[in-house]
């Protein structure tokens, strides 16, 4: 040991200079919106056209006319060639002299998609395999003053990921045909998705998807901060890591390393120490600080409606010496929470829930997905933040970002911080076994690595999943795996168990990392990773899909800890058709487009099935397309309503603690769980998610027997108390209840609680329908309820409504959000079912929609970006509803 002590430091003191920190750092920037780079999109075959950094094939093509709309028609399949084809990225930029005085010049690439070739001024430099990956190469001695080339060579994905499979196959052989996509997308480290889904159309993208830059500094810089947060006692104390870098090499960084953490009041937290280090041989090292912050000089970081979303700013710092000039900085924004997954025994099996700063909360929300198809766009500050705004409007306090697609922006996460949104985070596996040959495992360890040291401080980031479905594929023989069933099962325990979850653990050890999801959590663990049963309701988060059965019927749901995914089709309004077609014939359910958006095998069947069930839709009807899509966001809706409110009200009896349905958001105009369609706008989904994840909720149940339980559920920190349930009893054909009754109603905080039983034996049921109101001082919103107790296509009484729709003119515009609000006014003489209103030719949002009036006159916000007069809106508005 002690020789081995020596040498290691006569190699330091012989070959290594002592480093101290002077970096005066800068940044060449190579992107496009850096009016000296001139970047070029090129292929074998005579396409030369700009190229767009960050950026990508399609999106450069579409913009030089080379492709049309990527969206439209079946163009999905019309430029596949675009990712058969070899494509090059050249840019040409200038260095000036004083550049190449820097000690470490450094070609960074934050992102490059996937497989590509990289030479600069003719000399290869190197090759990238991850696209989650950033790269970095030392290019001092290939940089010129003067006139650089930059050139990046990629490969097709698809054929990389043909070959790959040749020599290390891994199942699925392919996707469905249904889905017109590529095979082998499980080879290459990309977004899983860009190769087709069931919701999405493949585009198998290639490009520099993020920002490449030359950095230029002397010394080291701090690439990334990661913060473990811990509450002891009356403090939290912090462990602070810098990750730093010193170059491509080793080097003995020695400085001085200090911390401040601003928090409230007008005080700020200073800490800072000596430091030297030695890095690794390829520069990176880390540097630790400790701080102590009591606990009252902080506010807590609350998920969405428990409270402020309170962020401190925390900067690190690397300077020469204590009092020496500030270099280096890294600012992240920190929040102050404590988060814990809790499987503990349960009377059977072991509890699975989040506790967030001590408390048991149900978890609210959805899955997300790519905001975009096209990786490059789905970085868009704008859509993520609507998107995101949408959420945290119909109080989701939890999203998950589905392993099939891509880590996302740093903004991404910073606007769930802020938002309170906390983020489920699968590791991009999804739907598929996995190769594990020394080269994938390699690439892939350098992407958690990154990953988790990127995203670790962000308060939002709530767990780690492994993957996405492949414990239970395995399970379930999904790829028909079962005669090599050993095989693949050694495979998922070193990827997912030997090889990701120790660096997960180390860089982030106060955090959950779940192998798979969904999983038995602790319980797949002790049965060695692929439990018999991953789907076992006693344990863990399930996915249940049930196209089959009733889904307006909250009986056929099984008990589940945590549903982390559930869902059912709908289509998109043809406004958001119409941005993919304007082809009339296209506009049938037959029809061959109509067939190739709709990639679930017997999609339109379960929808067609579902509308059967409950509503009356005539084949023959001339308006039966246009119907059939309305009529398929009401089931949707109403599916998703029964489902999610099964869970909140299963919060009583089987301890239930979140419900995140399929999907959130779209990538193109087609069928799909979502509950927000491409371009934005809102499913009825969308907005009835505002009442069934509503924080104060009464929410009953119509039991087999008949019968109706009525539950409460108190989303809240404080108990529900001396409130009251109304429930009126309509007859079909009258807006006038003819009976109403009261019932004291009362829950403790965070939970949900039965308060009453009701029998329905002595009226008429094809003729009445219920509505339950709640009453709680303080509370602002907590929406109506309704129990229909027959199918509504077999009620008797409703009537054909008069409705008129007036706008007053009293509209104002919201500061903030800089858009227009207008009251719209809607009278009816009869109950109207699934009110929808539109306003096609304008781009505003009803703030409420899908209504079940039961009332002569309903008011309803509409907002909008441009200022219209109240007569053009009136105009504008068109409406449907149901009725048999
Ligand atoms: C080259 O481009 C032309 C026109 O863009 C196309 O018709 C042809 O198929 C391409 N050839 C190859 C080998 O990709
Ligand atoms: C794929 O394999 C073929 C046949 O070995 C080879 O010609 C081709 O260059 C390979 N392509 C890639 C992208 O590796
Ligand atoms: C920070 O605190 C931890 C735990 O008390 C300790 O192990 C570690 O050595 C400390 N680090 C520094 C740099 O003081
Ligand atoms: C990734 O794969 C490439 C290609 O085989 C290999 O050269 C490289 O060493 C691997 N590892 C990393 C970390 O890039
Ligand atoms: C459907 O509509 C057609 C044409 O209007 C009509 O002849 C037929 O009876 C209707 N079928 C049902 C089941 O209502
Ligand atoms: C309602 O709010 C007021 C003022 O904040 C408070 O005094 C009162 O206790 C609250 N009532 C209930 C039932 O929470
Ligand atoms: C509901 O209305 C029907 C007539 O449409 C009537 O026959 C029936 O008695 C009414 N039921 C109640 C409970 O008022
Ligand atoms: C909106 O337009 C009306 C006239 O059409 C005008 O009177 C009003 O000032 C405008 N409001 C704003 C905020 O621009």
């Amino acid at each position: 040991m002690a020789i081995c002590f020596f040498l290691f430091l006569s190699v330091i003191s012989i070959c290594m200079q002592f480093t101290y920190i002077r970096c005066e750092f800068r940044r060449i920037e190579l992107t496009s919106s850096n009016e000296h780079v001139v970047w070029t999109l090129s292929n074998n075959n005579n396409t030369q056209v700009p190229g767009t950094v960050p950026g990508g094939v399609y999106s450069d093509l579409q913009k030089a006319g080379v492709i049309s709309d990527i969206l439209s028609g079946y163009n999905d399949v019309r430029t596949r060639w675009v990712a058969y084809d070899t494509w090059r990225y050249t840019g040409h930029f200038e260095v000036g002299e004083h550049d190449l005085e820097s000690s470490i010049v450094n070609l960074v690439f934050e992102g490059v998609d996937t497989v590509g070739f990289i030479e600069l001024n003719d000399v290869p430099i190197g090759t990238t395999r991850n696209m989650f990956v950033r790269y970095v190469f030392d290019v001092k001695q290939h940089l010129r003053i003067g006139k650089n080339k930059l050139k990046i060579s990629f490969a097709s994905p698809v054929e990389v990921a043909r070959n790959r499979s040749n020599k290390h196959f891994a199942a699925p052989s392919c996707v469905p045909d249904i889905y017109n996509g590529e095979c082998h997308a499980n080879q290459i480290r990309k977004m899983q998705a860009s190769f087709s889904w069931d919701w999405g159309p493949a585009f198998p993208s290639v490009g520099l998807w993020k920002p490449v830059y030359i950095e230029l500094y002397d010394g080291a810089i701090i690439r990334s901060v990661t913060t473990h947060i811990e509450q002891k006692k009356q403090n939290w104390e912090l462990r602070i890591v810098a990750h730093v870098e010193s170059g491509t090499r080793k080097k003995h960084v020695i400085g001085y390393l200090s911390a401040s953490l601003a928090v409230d009041g007008p005080q700020t937290i200073k800490v800072g120490r000596k430091i030297g280090v030695v890095t690794r041989d390829d520069g990176t090292g880390e540097l630790e600080l400790n701080m102590t912050v009591s606990l009252n000089v902080v506010s807590l970081w609350w998920p969405n409606g428990f409270g402020d979303q309170t962020l401190y700013d925390l900067e690190v710092s690397l300077k020469t010496h204590e009092k020496s000039e500030e270099i280096c900085r890294k600012s992240v924004k920190i929040g102050f929470r404590t988060l814990e997954v809790i499987e503990e025994d349960a009377s059977k099996g072991l509890t699975f829930y989040f506790k967030v700063n001590g408390y048991p909360i149900f978890m609210k929300g959805s899955n997300w997905i790519p905001a975009n198809i096209l990786p490059e766009l789905g970085y868009d500050k704008s859509t993520v933040d609507s998107l995101l705004i949408a959420a945290s409007e119909i109080h989701m306090s939890m999203l998950r970002v589905w392993g099939g697609g891509v880590y996302e922006s740093d903004y991404f996460y910073e606007r769930c911080d802020q938002l309170g949104i906390l983020i489920w985070q699968d590791l991009m596996f999804a739907c598929a076994m996995y190769p594990t040959d020394p080269e994938f495992l390699d690439n892939v360890t350098d992407e958690i690595q990154q990953t988790v040291i990127r995203l670790q401080h962000h308060p939002s980031i709530a767990l780690w999943a492994g993957n996405n479905e492949n414990e239970v594929a395995l399970r379930g023989n999904w790829y028909n795996t079962q005669t090599q069933f050993s095989k693949y099962k050694e495979e998922y325990i070193k990827l997912y168990v030997d090889t990701i979850k120790p660096i997960v653990e180390s860089l982030d050890p106060y955090r959950r990392y779940l192998v798979s999801s969904p999983s038995n959590g602790l319980e797949s663990e002790q049965e060695g990773y692929i439990a018999q049963n991953p789907y076992d309701p006693h344990y863990g988060d399930t996915h249940y899909y049930n196209y089959l059965n009733d889904n307006w019927d909250l009986n056929i749901y099984p008990n589940t800890r945590f549903a982390s995914e559930y869902g059912f089709q709908s289509l998109p309004s043809l406004k958001t058709m119409a941005t993919a077609t304007k082809n009339k014939e296209d506009y049938k359910l037959n029809s061959a487009y109509s067939k190739h958006r709709q990639h679930s095998p017997n999609g339109y069947d379960f929808i067609k099935d579902q509308i059967n069930l409950h509503l009356n839709l005539n084949e023959s009807d001339p308006k039966y397309f246009e119907k059939f899509v309305f009529y398929s966001q009401i089931t949707q809706a109403m599916a998703m309503k029964a489902e999610t409110e099964f869970y909140r009200q299963s919060q009583a009896n089987w301890y239930t603690m979140g419900a995140l349905y399929w999907q959130l958001n779209d990538v193109w105009q087609a069928p799909s769980w979502s509950s927000i369609e491409y371009g934005g706008k809102w499913k009825m989904l969308h907005y009835y998610a505002k009442s069934f994840f509503a924080p104060v909720l009464v929410s009953p149940r119509l039991l087999l027997t008949g019968a109706v339980d009525v539950y409460v559920i108190n989303d809240r920190l404080v108990p529900l108390i001396d409130s009251k349930i109304t429930i009126e009893f309509y007859n079909w054909s009258s807006l006038i209840p003819f009976k109403s009754q009261e019932h004291p109603a009362s829950a403790e905080m965070l939970s949900a609680a039965k308060q009453m039983s009701l029998s329905l034996a002595e009226y008429n049921k094809d003729e009445i329908f219920l509505k339950f109101s709640l009453d709680i001082e303080n509370v602002s919103y907590s929406p109506h309820n309704f129990i229909f107790p027959r199918p509504l296509k077999e009620i008797k009484g409703l009537k054909q409504p008069h409705i008129k729709i007036t706008v007053e003119n009293n509209r104002f515009k919201n500061r903030f959000q800089k858009k227009f609000r207008y009251v719209v006014n809607i009278e009816v003489d009869a109950v109207v079912l699934f009110l929808w209103l539109e306003t096609n030719s304008l781009d505003g949002r009803f703030l409420d929609n899908g209504f079940i009036v039961t009332q002569p006159r309903t008011k309803v916000d509409y907002i909008i970006q441009k200022n219209v007069s109240a007569q053009e809106l009136k105009k504008c508005i068109t409406y449907q509803y149901y009725i048999n």
